[in-house]
């Protein structure tokens, strides 16, 4: 199975243990690191709807907390595709990857874009 293949399953499995009862919208995302580790996340709401956490930061911090600092992709999966991260997420994610490519779900095919596509001068000190 190709990498993309795996990342969107291993996406798939995480999704099953979002935590997401207020806004009922599923996300799962599985990073995979430059050593092909892959590390998951999935949402994480709360009732204080702000504390909420995305399903990419969960993958991200998840894997930045065990040892994890250079990534390659993310696949992103959710209860209606495609979805693309939110732009908290962007940030965060272009802090350790900006060269990270990103597969969602469109149909039944995959679609990739770079992260750089999307957050385009993200920040970083100089
Ligand atoms: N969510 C994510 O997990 N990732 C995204 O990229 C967008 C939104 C979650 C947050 C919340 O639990 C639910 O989706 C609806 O916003």
């Amino acid at each position: 199975m190709n990498d993309k293949k795996k990342l969107i399953n291993s996406a798939k499995q995480s999704m099953k243990n979002a935590y997401a009862p207020y806004s009922k919208f599923r996300v799962g995302a599985a990073l995979l690191t430059i050593s092909g580790k892959i590390y998951t996340g999935c949402n994480i709401e709360n009732a204080s709807f702000g504390l909420t956490l995305c399903a990419e930061r969960v993958a991200l911090f998840k894997a930045v907390s065990g040892g994890a600092k250079s990534f390659k992709s993310i696949a992103i999966v959710a209860t209606k595709n495609p979805v693309y991260p939110c732009g908290a997420c962007r940030q965060a994610l272009y802090e350790f990857a900006p060269g990270l490519k990103i597969f969602v779900l469109e149909k039944k095919r995959i679609e990739e874009l770079a992260l750089q596509e999307l957050l385009p001068l993200g920040f970083h000190f100089i």
